[in-house]
């Protein structure tokens, strides 16, 4: 396993290795690696010769007011498990490397990223698009895989992959959880042992929403209310969205129909944090 740090080093490997025929899958992360990002890394292990995996924790994509500062890092721990699952190359750039002083080039993805989360973090997805699209050209994947944890972010990264034409097959993979149905994040990290008993109102009330559509329930407000009621009954939880969208082009549905995606995003305490479920109706 190398580590690179150099964006052009790494780009200078890649296309060394394309001209080699060698098929290269990319996972891109900001560390404090847990068990979803290894499932991701499997994946795309299963379908490449090459794995590439970025560890970037990138300021763009956080707000003034976010956890930039404090977010989790662990290098020590991430380089281990990487090894473990058979990484080919950490690619581990600097801030000042990636966002060199005069840096002037945004890429957005426009109406997909003014709801759900696009709409509590204005700024976000266009970070998260410009950093994706310059990780791609460095690294000039075949095979990108993301998670549906952070499902609209998958749904962007896909869109603007189709309209800027860029030559990498999207792949999304399950969520994994923990025996309690919390969705691993890197900033459950935050979370106290009090909260994290009462974070799993978040998945019980993704549960509840199933088990009302299985039971013929179509109205989406009134899945919605059952939702809010069950989570409302955790104090430290503070709802921002619960919202049922179309799963591709992200439109709220009143009436539930076709493949539907149900998400909320909920602050426990001061950490904030996301989930979803994908449904056929
Ligand atoms: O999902 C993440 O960890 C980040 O948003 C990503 C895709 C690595 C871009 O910084």
């Amino acid at each position: 396993m190398r580590i690179v740090k150099s964006p052009k080093k790494m780009q200078e490997i890649c296309i060394n290795l394309k001209n080699q025929g060698k098929v290269i899958s990319f996972v891109p992360t900001m560390g404090y690696l847990h068990e979803g990002h290894l499932s991701l890394m499997r994946i795309a292990k299963k379908k490449s010769d090459i794995l590439v995996v970025s560890i970037f924790v990138n300021p763009t994509q956080f707000g003034p007011k976010e956890d930039f500062k404090r977010y989790p890092r662990d290098l020590k721990r991430d380089k281990r498990l990487l090894k473990e699952i058979g990484c080919d190359f950490i690619f581990m750039p600097d801030i000042k490397d990636m966002y060199p002083k005069m840096y002037d080039t945004y890429v957005e993805v426009e109406d997909l990223t003014k709801i759900l989360e696009g709409k509590s973090r204005p700024e976000h997805f266009k970070g998260v698009t410009t950093v994706v699209a310059k990780l791609f050209n460095i690294i000039q994947p075949d095979i990108a895989v993301f998670g549906q944890k952070d499902f609209q972010q998958a749904v962007v990264v896909k869109k603007m992959v189709k309209d800027l034409n860029l030559p990498v097959k999207i792949i999304i993979a399950p969520t994994v959880r923990e025996k309690s149905g919390l969705a691993l994040s890197s900033r459950n990290e935050y979370l106290s042992s009090e909260e994290k008993k009462q974070v799993t109102a978040l998945y019980r009330s993704l549960k509840l929403s199933e088990k009302m559509i299985a039971s013929g329930e179509r109205d989406s407000r009134k899945i919605i209310s059952e939702m809010r009621k069950l989570i409302q009954k955790k104090p430290k939880a503070k709802i921002d969205y619960i919202s049922i969208n179309d799963s591709e082009s992200l439109k709220p549905l009143n009436k539930l129909k076709g493949n539907v995606v149900i998400s909320l995003a909920v602050l426990i305490g001061k950490t904030r944090l996301i989930d979803n479920i994908k449904i056929r109706v």
